[in-house]
């Protein structure tokens, strides 16, 4: 139904384009960054974690494709040997609106378990906010657990700092 396509380096312009005012848009909105600083921090975010590009060690991107040949979502998984295991970190899907509730979230899922097992991973992670439900059920549904909580207070009157 749907296979991965490891992205070329149009393919990886473009995900870094889509990837820069979508984190400076949610960082903004979740509180973590003044809207002002967003898409300059973003930017330099994305530059930091790929400093060789779509060739960066341990960072895989693909461009997930349909039988017809269409785009319809996109992928990145890190993976790393650490302890004497793989670390398979899932850093972002996505299924582009138009193609959402056909099941192709739920498919895309089991081919990046298929790379943790070809890659010799007992388990794959990702992070998901509380502000995403389609993406909590979804996940739940598949059998993702809760392993560990990101706590956050906001401390009330806490001037912004100067720069
Ligand atoms: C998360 C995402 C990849 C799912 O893709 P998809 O192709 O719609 O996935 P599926 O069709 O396999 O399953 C979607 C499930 O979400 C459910 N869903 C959709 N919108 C929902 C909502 N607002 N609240 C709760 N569940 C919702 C659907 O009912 C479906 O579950 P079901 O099959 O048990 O009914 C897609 O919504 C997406 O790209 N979101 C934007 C990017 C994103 O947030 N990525 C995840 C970051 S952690």
């Amino acid at each position: 139904m749907i296979h991965l396509r490891a992205v070329d380096d149009a393919g990886f312009a473009a995900f870094v384009e889509r990837a820069i005012p979508r984190r400076a848009e949610r960082w903004t909105r979740r509180g973590l960054w003044r809207a002002e600083n967003a898409i300059e921090t973003s930017r330099r975010e994305y530059a930091e974690t790929f400093p060789q590009g779509r060739a960066t060690p341990g960072h895989h991107i693909f461009e997930v494709v349909d039988d017809a040949g269409s785009i319809v979502g996109e992928a990145w998984y890190s993976a790393r040997a650490n302890g004497g295991k793989v670390d398979f970190y899932i850093q972002w899907i996505a299924i582009w609106p138009e193609h959402r509730g056909r099941g192709l979230g739920t498919a895309l899922l089991g081919l990046l378990e298929g790379e943790a097992r070809r890659l010799g991973a007992d388990r794959t992670s990702l992070t998901v906010w509380e502000d995403n439900p389609a993406a909590l059920a979804l996940y739940t549904r598949l059998g993702y657990t809760t392993a560990h909580r990101n706590l956050i207070k906001i401390l009330d009157d806490v001037a912004p700092p100067v720069h």
